[in-house]
């Protein structure tokens, strides 16, 4: 593992883990439809071959594969919980994913966090899909699920299928999530029936937030048994996990007991199997008041901030570019 990387149940190659590795864990036929390798196309004469005495123990493993869907509710069944955070980008992917975490979201926050709006609304599949490329194609462990947005499933069965299909075909992700407990009951049912797996969103439902009346924590009070419907609804369509957002810990807790796919809180407490945070939040480069769920986890609004302001500095004094960052 490289020595930055933060070890991980799922994504450690000295382990199996939960992923395990190709070698180990993975049934899927290894190498069937993948390029060919200079290897495998030279020839017996020059085709290396496996060390025939073994080797040393800490020779390299085979590299980790992918998580699974199978996999993070495995990790629930076992107790296990995991991490996940938006990326909308090729740098934060791979460092996010280095770092440990176990699924990456494209959020419809990136219309917040990358496009300057100020709700998740506007942002269009045509708008998404390229980040979740992006995001796909720097990764090779962490499960990746792009958020349908707003717009772009509500309507019917077949516009959501139609919508999920696009993002696996020209994004490269691995799943999909969309909003909306029992009443999106038969678009989660259509998307997996297509093949695609499906994580819900219950709670808190920004794409709905004129409807809910604002930033409001749900399912308090009466509202607890239509919450507890929605997470039972989500999970028997065939949705493979639920984000939880903005829930009191104890009914996310209840949740999190009765269901056996995994719940994911945002604002939902400490008792759900993993937790999301939006990485502009949670590292610290949004500023001004959070939400009480965020906690901060570095200041990168501080460190950028210095950093340029050095850079501004040292443009206009002609200190930069030294020298030796200069062509004879
Ligand atoms: O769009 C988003 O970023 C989200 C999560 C924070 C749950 O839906």
């Amino acid at each position: 593992m490289p020595e930055a990387a933060h070890s991980n149940q799922f994504t450690s190659p000295s382990t199996t883990g939960i992923a395990g590795n190709a070698a180990a864990g993975d049934n899927a036929p290894a190498g069937l439809g993948a390029p060919a390798s200079p290897d495998a196309t030279a020839g017996a004469a020059s085709a290396e071959q496996p060390a025939p005495y073994g080797g040393p123990v800490s020779a390299p493993a085979a590299p980790p594969r992918r998580i699974r869907t199978l996999d993070l509710i495995k990790a629930k069944a076992e107790g296990r919980r995991w991490a996940m955070l938006t990326s909308y980008d090729q740098y934060t992917a791979a460092l996010f994913e280095q770092a440990g975490v176990e699924a990456l979201l494209i959020g419809d926050s990136a219309a917040n966090n990358v496009y300057g709006h100020t709700t998740t609304l506007p942002v269009t599949v045509d708008e998404l899909i390229p980040l979740a490329r992006a995001v796909a194609s720097a990764t090779s462990r962490a499960l990746i699920v792009a958020d349908l947005p707003f717009g772009s499933y509500e309507i019917s069965d077949e516009q959501a299928v139609a919508t999920a299909v696009r993002f696996m075909k020209e994004a490269g992700v691995h799943a999909v999530k969309l909003e909306g407990g029992a009443r999106m009951a038969s678009r989660i049912k259509a998307i997996t029936t297509a093949g695609i797996p499906v994580m819900a969103h219950i709670g808190f439902t920004p794409q709905a937030e004129h409807n809910l009346g604002g930033y409001k924590v749900q399912g308090r009070g009466d509202a607890g048994s239509a919450l507890l419907d929605d997470a039972r609804a989500v999970a028997e369509a065939g949705a493979f996990s639920v984000v939880m957002e903005m829930v009191p810990s104890g009914l996310a807790g209840q949740v999190t007991s009765e269901l056996t796919i995994p719940t994911v809180g945002i604002g939902a407490g400490a008792d759900c199997d993993a937790q999301v945070l939006v990485w502009q939040d949670m590292a610290g480069l949004r500023t001004g008041k959070a939400p009480r769920f965020v906690k901060r986890y570095a200041d990168l609004h501080s460190v950028l901030t210095e950093a340029v302001g050095t850079y501004v500095d040292e443009v206009k004094s002609g200190v930069f570019p030294e020298p030796e960052r200069s062509f004879d």
